[in-house]
């Protein structure tokens, strides 16, 4: 399987992070295109104390924890729109922008875009390929709403990055693990949690009344 990954400058870069990872660790996706906007990177210090401004392949598997030459990460830069992932002649599974900027997902809606990863997400729903956007703002604006609306109309998945806390997460890991293995399950990668939901009891292991009386 190959994919391509974009990551933009909203905050949440640790969704990237564990992305790649998890995808990594799936053991069926052989290729994956990375795109970063400059924001992302402005982000990724913020937050994860990570600089990859500059970053090169070997930096970028040291950061997701993978063997210095592993091939699996295909860097591509921003600028680059004659990269794979520009042309829907090149196949791959499908696209996921995580986390996704309110600039980004405007672009994509308009289909003015400007940029690699712009142009990628364009080829991927011209290509009625699987597209995973994770917008991550708040509040949303109703231009924000009307781009996401617009976006889900032209068979994007529209994942926000608001991950849920009924597994009753311990770690940052598990909560935002929790959301990016609903991303996997729509880009059809598989992993090894199991996020289906099996009713109250069976979930919790405890009686819950849900009366009011
Ligand atoms: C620390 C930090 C956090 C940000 N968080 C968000 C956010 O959650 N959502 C968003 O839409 N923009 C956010 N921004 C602003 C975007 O990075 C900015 O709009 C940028 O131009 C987006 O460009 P890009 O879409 O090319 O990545 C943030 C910026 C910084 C520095």
């Amino acid at each position: 399987m190959e994919f391509t990954v974009a990551i933009t400058g909203a905050s949440g870069a640790i969704y990237a992070q564990r992305t790649l990872m998890h995808m990594a660790r799936s053991g069926v996706v052989e290729r994956i295109n990375l795109i970063m906007s400059e924001a992302a990177t402005t982000v990724a210090k913020v937050e994860l104390g990570v600089d990859l401004a500059k970053a090169n392949s070997t930096a970028v598997n040291r950061w997701l924890g993978l063997p210095a030459d592993s091939r699996l990460i295909q860097l591509h830069r921003l600028d680059n729109v004659a990269a794979r992932p520009s042309s829907g002649s090149h196949p791959q599974e499908g696209m996921v922008i995580v986390p996704c900027s309110m600039g980004t997902l405007g672009a994509i809606a308009s289909g003015a875009g400007t940029n690699l990863i712009h142009r990628a997400a364009d080829v991927t729903l011209k290509e009625n390929r699987r597209l995973v956007i994770v917008p991550r703002e708040t509040p949303y604006n109703a231009i924000h709403l009307e781009n996401m609306l617009r976006l889900a109309r032209a068979g994007a998945y529209i994942i926000p990055a608001s991950p849920g806390f009924y597994h009753r997460p311990q770690t940052i890991e598990a909560l935002v693990d929790h959301l990016v293995f609903r991303i996997l399950d729509h880009l059809g990668v598989p992993h090894s949690q199991d996020t289906k939901w099996r009713g109250l009891q069976e979930q919790t292991g405890e009686l819950i009344s849900t009366r009011k009386d």
